[in-house]
């Protein structure tokens, strides 16, 4: 037995189950993969709300099931698709994951999702939480799917000062976790505290009194919820300041390299994205200019130069003071890095090599007629959004 639960007995715990278990019954979230036994359409949802907030998640998780309805669907599927199936959810490496975790489906479980926590654990991108969630929610596995929302509430209820951000104090929760979740009901009971982390014990004002497990609530009646849960080690941000480059040609075609499967945000079209320190607004045109030329130089075979010029999009060629006229900074915020990206707008003349280099199938040069087609990362898109609408002023 736990020691946070030493002051419950056995029909305590009954009761717990019971109050939380009815409080869903009434107040669930009428979620579309609630509707659903099937192990694979569980997966795809608990895959999608990793990091994204469900509200998020339910127009993506009902375009990806119409489009890829089965496991085997899920193997077969073209990179491209896939990819623009999960355009604006960010994290790629989950759809990249999701992939080839069903192709481990096909070739060692037979093509169905596999019923025990062990099989479960083998797959690409399935880690102790999402095991637990699609062995409890598909197969009734009695496994508490300990999220940060499930980290919170049970350090709330009772208290738990065991630092959360520490691996090893996983065990002090899934141990008090066990002995509460309803083994009738392990699925209902996980997505029950979900629910309520989600709604009532939240991050920022919750409101415990109106929480159907407020008898057994140690922090609210200590009124000590600020204090928990307990997060020491936090990961600092680090801010990096990047050069995005908006290269265009006399035709309006633009430059876009597509990133190779070793890159951050694989498989995604970029404008040339290079981490750069400098003060934009002090700069020179040669010192904005120079990364990309040796950029330019490095991705491409050959290269013929006749000018680069900083300029603005279509309009004006800067000779001075370029800061001023450039569209303003992107901020955005990627995992724990923080990037700071100034657009570069730059007219191209010349020629590069697109024939016979291994880099001229990834780089091309794009036009608007073409561009709704390309995948491309959250990052791009704001990118993109502060371009289109710079051109137009
Ligand atoms: N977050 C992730 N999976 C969930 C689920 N099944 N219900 C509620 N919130 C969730």
């Amino acid at each position: 037995m736990s020691k946070y639960l030493e002051s419950m007995d056995e029909e305590d715990i009954r009761r717990f189950r019971r109050l939380l278990l009815n409080w869903y019954d009434q107040n669930k979230r009428p979620l579309p993969w609630r509707e659903t036994q099937d192990p694979y359409k569980i997966w795809i949802s608990e895959i999608m709300s990793q990091q994204t907030q469900v509200a998020t998640v339910i127009p993506y998780y009902e375009r990806f099931i119409r489009e890829l309805p089965t496991i085997q669907d899920l193997a077969q599927v073209e990179d491209r698709q896939l990819m623009e199936l999960w355009q604006g959810l960010g994290y790629y490496s989950r759809a990249r994951n999701l992939k080839i975790a069903a192709n481990q489906i096909v070739d060692d479980f037979d093509g169905q999702m596999p019923t025990t926590m062990k099989q479960l654990l083998t797959l690409r991108g399935i880690g102790p939480y999402t095991a637990a969630a699609i062995g409890s929610m598909a197969f009734g596995l009695v496994e508490p799917a300990l999220d940060g929302n499930l980290f919170r509430v049970t350090a709330r209820l009772f208290e738990i000062d065991a630092d959360i951000s520490k691996q090893k104090n996983r065990k002090i929760f899934v141990d008090v976790l066990y002995q509460l979740i309803d083994p009738e009901r392990p699925g209902d009971f996980n997505q029950a505290l979900m629910d309520l982390g989600a709604t009532i014990m939240t991050p920022a004002n919750s409101r415990p009194e109106d929480s159907p497990l407020v008898d057994y609530d140690l922090s609210y009646r200590n009124q000590t919820v600020e204090d928990y849960p307990v997060k020491k080690s936090r990961t600092r941000q680090t801010t990096h300041s990047l050069l995005a480059y908006f290269v265009y040609r006399e035709d309006g075609k633009w430059l876009m390299r597509k990133h190779g499967s070793d890159e951050l945000l694989s498989d995604l079209w970029h404008l040339p994205l290079i981490e750069k320190d400098l003060v934009i607004e002090a700069a020179t045109a040669s010192e904005l200019l120079e990364p990309l030329e040796e950029w330019l130089t490095a991705s491409f075979d050959q290269v013929a130069i006749d000018s680069l010029e900083l300029a603005r999009p279509g309009i004006l060629t800067l000779d001075v003071d370029p800061g001023a006229h450039l569209p303003t900074q992107i901020r955005h915020i990627f995992s724990h890095r923080i990037w700071n990206v100034q657009i570069i707008p730059v007219k191209f003349q010349g020629q590069l090599d697109l024939e016979d280099s291994q880099a001229a199938a990834d780089n091309y040069w794009h036009s608007h007629a073409d561009f709704d087609r390309l995948p491309i990362s959250t990052l791009q898109s704001k990118l993109f959004a502060e371009i289109f609408q710079f051109e137009e002023e």
